[in-house]
């Protein structure tokens, strides 16, 4: 089977991304990143898929904060068709996803949430968790929808929350579950064995 074409989106430091490239160059994963894009042209995103050749589209979008404007979102839509890509795999996109990418890709958008969702959504939630007082949190890989952090769940993963624990170390902890979590998850879809 041909490693599966993905496109990676994101706004932040991309640590997600540099543990998919990890676990794709080490053989681990079968996926090949055919494009990163970024809504922040400081992202790490965009320096990591530089370097290594991956194509990068640059996002700009000055007259929103929290989503693209139509015309932007569908110009990423026809950047992300013309690059092949089969899925599409939000690591810390910080926007909402609106219809042209929704209707684009069906099922084949991803996210990766630093909780165990329905808790916690939106911004910040390890924070919201050591708030809440919870012994538990972790990540969530699941499917993009309209909502904020509502798509289907495919995966959790379990991280404890650890006396003394500020925000920083919880972070930490969950960011390192979540790199492993999403090479997993993205196996499970390079092996087609999510319909
Ligand atoms: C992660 O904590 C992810 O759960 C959230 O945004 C963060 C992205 O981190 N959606 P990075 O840019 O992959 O390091």
């Amino acid at each position: 089977m041909k490693p599966l074409k993905i496109a990676v989106l994101g706004s932040g430091k991309g640590s997600n991304f540099r543990s998919i490239l990890s676990a794709a160059m080490s053989g681990a994963l079968r996926v090949r990143p055919v494009l990163a894009a970024s809504d922040n042209a400081g992202s790490g995103l965009l320096s990591l898929a530089e370097n290594l050749g991956i194509e990068t589209c640059a996002i700009e979008e000055p007259r929103y904060r929290t989503r693209l404007s139509l015309e932007v979102e569908n110009a990423l839509v026809g950047r992300i068709r013309e690059s092949g890509a089969e899925l599409v795999v939000l690591a810390g996109y910080m926007r909402m996803v609106k219809q042209p990418l929704l209707e684009a890709f069906p099922r084949r958008i991803v996210n990766i949430h630093p909780s165990l969702l329905p808790a916690f959504p939106g911004l910040d939630a390890w924070k919201q968790a050591l708030a809440a007082g919870v012994e538990t949190t972790g990540c969530t890989v699941h499917f993009v929808d309209a909502g904020m952090d509502t798509g289907e769940i495919i995966a959790q993963s379990e991280v404890p929350v650890l006396p003394g624990d500020t925000a920083e170390t919880l972070h930490a902890r969950i960011q390192e579950a979540e790199h492993r979590l999403y090479p997993e998850v993205l196996g499970r879809f390079s092996r087609r064995e999510l319909p």
